[in-house]
């Protein structure tokens, strides 16, 4: 009798115990499922030969799949290079219950993700190996974050050394240009040279100076875009600005067939920026454009430069009858130092410039271009 009521204590305590369990299971199910449904990481469980029994909810979101779509697949497969992952799995066999790397997946769309992977292993009660679980965090942005940052880096160095380079140039130049003028003086005053020979010197001292000013140029450019002076703001009509722009490049439009036709909205267009600024990048332009259509040797040359309001901004545009650029060099022109001018020509300084003017003073750059048929350049900058 007595031995059957402590069987039946017994009995009692093992099924609160079990409850107990119960309830616990039920518990840390509740808790799994909620990681596995809220987490943003991918989070997987494989079985021995890697094919997938379970794929959390992020996961589905990062890649692109449905559990339908994954049920069943190995898990080697969804990586970008599945014998490198498959690797990775065999190494983390070996080297024990966790293993890291980072690796791409490839999303169902085809584009890559790359993602910081965890391998675990899950093992019986007798060690045997039952399975993996993987959990992938998408790394994706800080990979190209990170790559961006060294690209800047790179930039800023080339544009310092740019500048180093252009400031140390500076002195030698400004002596080469006064050498040649006090050259041209001796040249004028000599006596007992031939008229060819005097021709020849001659010639040859105003090629010095004038290639003088040039690198000057280049180096006072390169100075500019180095300096991050703050842009200055005066009340100026814009269509003066680009008329006074269009008469400094006279003798660029001498000898030649091109017209430059004037499509202002009426009255003036005032704005308060920096005119000098303005000034430089319309000059930029329009350089740009005179060379285009001398280059396709036309017999009628137009550029067309037309204002427009709207709301708070300008919008000025310059349209050319000129070459065009190729689709495969629309995305370089605003390179540093790209051009497809012959050497000693054009600096790949012009467009750049313009750029970083025009970002200064809070506007945008826009460009269409037809190979053949010409260049339109418009911007957009605030009046104020
Ligand atoms: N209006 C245009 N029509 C056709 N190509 C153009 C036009 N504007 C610019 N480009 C192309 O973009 C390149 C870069 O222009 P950018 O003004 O920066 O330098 P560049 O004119 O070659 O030299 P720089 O202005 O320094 O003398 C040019 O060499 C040319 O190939
Ligand atoms: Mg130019």
């Amino acid at each position: 009798m007595e031995s059957n009521n402590s069987l039946q204590t017994e009995l009692k305590r093992v099924k609160q115990e079990l409850a107990g369990y119960k309830i616990e299971l039920h518990q840390t199910r509740g808790y799994l499922q909620s990681i596995l449904q809220s987490s943003e990481d991918i989070i997987f469980a494989t079985e021995v030969g890697g094919m997938l029994i379970s794929f959390s909810k992020g996961g589905e979101k990062v890649l692109g799949y449905t559990w339908e779509e994954l049920v069943g697949r190995d898990i080697k497969d969804l990586a970008e290079n599945p014998l490198l992952f498959k690797e990775f799995m065999s190494s983390s066999l070996q080297g024990g219950v966790t293993t890291h790397l980072d690796l791409p997946f490839r999303h169902k769309e085809g584009k890559s993700i790359y993602c910081n992977v965890t391998l675990i292993n899950l093992t019986n009660r007798e060690g045997q190996r039952v399975g993996t679980v993987g959990v992938c965090r998408d790394i994706t942005l800080w990979k190209k974050l990170q790559e961006d940052l060294v690209q800047i880096d790179r930039l800023a160095e080339i544009g310092r050394l740019a500048a180093g380079v252009a400031h140390e140039i500076n002195n030698p130049l400004a002596i080469i240009g006064e050498a040649s003028g006090w050259a041209g003086m001796v040249i004028n005053d000599a006596k007992g040279l031939t008229a060819e020979d005097r021709s020849e010197l001659e010639k040859a001292v105003k090629e010095i100076s004038g290639q003088t000013k040039r690198c000057r140029n280049i180096t006072h450019q390169l100075l500019d875009f180095a300096r991050r002076s703050e842009p200055e703001k005066t009340e100026f009509d814009v269509h003066t600005l680009l008329k006074e722009s269009v008469g400094f490049l006279k003798p660029e439009l001498k000898h030649t067939s091109i017209e430059i036709d004037f499509d202002f909205m009426p009255g003036p267009l005032l704005m308060r920026s920096d005119p000098r600024l303005l000034e430089q990048v319309f000059v930029n332009f329009i350089t740009n454009a005179i060379h285009a259509i001398k280059k396709a040797e036309k017999d009628k040359g137009l550029i067309e430069i037309k204002t427009l309001r709207t709301d708070s901004k300008a919008e000025i545009s310059f349209k050319d009858n000129g070459v065009g650029i190729p689709p495969e060099n629309q995305q370089k022109i605003f390179d540093l130092f790209y051009t497809t001018k012959p050497p000693g020509k054009g600096t790949g300084l012009g467009l750049p410039i313009c750029q970083n003017i025009i970002k200064k003073i809070g506007g945008e750059i826009s460009f269409h271009s037809e190979v053949g048929v010409g260049t339109s350049f418009t911007i957009n900058v605030p009046l104020v």
